[in-house]
């Protein structure tokens, strides 16, 4: 008799028919070890999720894998800060419209990206001119070959675009997050429409509906259309290509970093080469952002990946400029760490 396996399909926001061979609810630190435990005993994968709204799944998964729903959040009022401790399965958008309503100020700008509180540190999530690491204070993790738990300070975190250290790290579970908000209030106003609000008068709620306004404007809603948001990250390129490619493409949007690489808008690059509404199967380039694969109800993950490759190849060709997947790729026995070139 074959073995039983459970549906994915609502652990995934892309929504697609993927099966494990167990599906696990860890409401404690100690059920994510013992599923951890188990999975060795077994010699089975194992693989940890938050709402799994920035994962790939390549086939059906054959081993445990454990939802991260570890809740609880406290907050600690000082004298110039508030400080959160917040568990790592809360969702992380009802977090940023609780704090805002006990008035809390300083999450607004990631509001609406979904997903869980503890899987904010892995990608450093980002938008709207502000990421988690401007805020994080202190990640805590169950160290799953130890079982020890430890805190890592913001600097240990590595911090990137899209990057951190528990990209690299398997045997890190994230189980809470430290936040350090400060009371002195200072809106960030720098990203795109927002630059139309009064710095003087504006309050936090402005700036979160504004933003909740903008996203739902451009980005697909992930319980009527499967999609991960950005299914590649925005290229960083050296000040000389982005020099030669302004004289041929003089409206190309190019933000300059600190470390003197500029970064490009994948979206923009993907949307000159007239690939939006493009489908192959049942996935298609978001009419309204061309950064987004979406499902329209009936893809495969092999539609999306050779959607993903046709985005890929038309950029690379017109610009010499290869995306790199924002989306992390899960295939049967884990994380994909194979060149991403294998499967793009
Ligand atoms: P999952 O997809 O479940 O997991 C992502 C990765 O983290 C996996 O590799 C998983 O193994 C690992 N992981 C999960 N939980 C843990 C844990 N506790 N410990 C260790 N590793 C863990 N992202 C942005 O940065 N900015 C945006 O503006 C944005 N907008 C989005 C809009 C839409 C419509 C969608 C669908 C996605 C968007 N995303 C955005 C991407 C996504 O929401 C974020 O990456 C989010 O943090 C993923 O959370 P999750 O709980 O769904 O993670
Ligand atoms: N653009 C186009 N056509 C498109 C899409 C975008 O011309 O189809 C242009 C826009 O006009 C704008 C530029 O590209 O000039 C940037 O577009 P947008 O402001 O929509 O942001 P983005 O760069 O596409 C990034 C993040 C988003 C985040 C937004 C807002 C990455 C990979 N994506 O998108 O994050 O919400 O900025 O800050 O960095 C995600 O990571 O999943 C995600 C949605």
């Amino acid at each position: 008799m074959s073995p039983q396996y459970f549906s994915l399909q609502a652990d995934n926001t892309f929504g697609l028919k993927i099966q494990a061979r167990q599906r696990i609810i860890a409401d404690t630190p100690n059920t994510i070890l013992s599923a951890w435990q188990n999975s060795r005993r077994r010699h089975q994968p194992f693989l940890l999720l938050g709402a799994g709204s920035n994962v790939l799944f390549l086939n059906d998964f054959a081993g445990i894998v454990v939802l991260n729903r570890i809740k609880g959040i406290k907050i600690n009022e000082q004298d110039k800060a508030w400080k959160l401790h917040v568990g790592a399965g809360e969702n992380w958008h009802m977090l940023v419209e609780w704090t805002l309503k006990k008035g809390i100020n300083g999450l607004e700008n990631l509001a609406l990206i979904p997903g869980m509180t503890g899987s904010a540190p892995v990608q450093n999530i980002g938008a709207y001119g502000m990421e988690f690491k401007d805020v994080c204070e202190y990640v805590d993790i169950l160290n799953l070959n130890t079982g020890i738990t430890q805190r890592l300070d913001r600097e240990e975190c590595a911090f990137g675009y899209r990057d951190s250290i528990f990209k690299y790290e398997p045997y890190y579970a994230i189980i809470a997050v430290g936040i350090n908000l400060s009371k002195q209030w200072q809106p960030l106003l720098t990203y795109g429409d927002l630059a139309r609000l009064n710095p003087v008068t504006v309050t936090a709620f402005e700036v979160f509906n504004t933003i909740c306004y903008m996203r739902k404007s451009k980005l697909p809603e992930t319980c009527m259309t499967g999609n991960v948001g950005s299914f590649f990250k925005n290229p960083l390129v050296s000040y000389e290509k982005a020099e030669m490619l302004k004289m041929t493409y003089p409206g190309i949007p190019s933000y300059p970093q600190v470390n003197g690489k500029v970064k490009l808008a994948a979206g923009w690059l993907i949307d000159q080469c007239q690939l939006k509404g493009l489908r192959i199967g049942g996935a298609e380039v978001y009419q309204k952002q061309a950064l987004v694969l979406i499902n329209v109800g009936h893809a495969t993950s092999q539609d999306i990946i050779e959607l993903a490759k046709t985005v890929r190849f038309h950029v690379g060709k017109k610009f010499d400029v290869w995306l790199e997947p924002e989306v992390r790729f899960i295939g049967a026995h884990g994380e994909y760490n194979t060149p991403i070139k294998a499967i793009l």
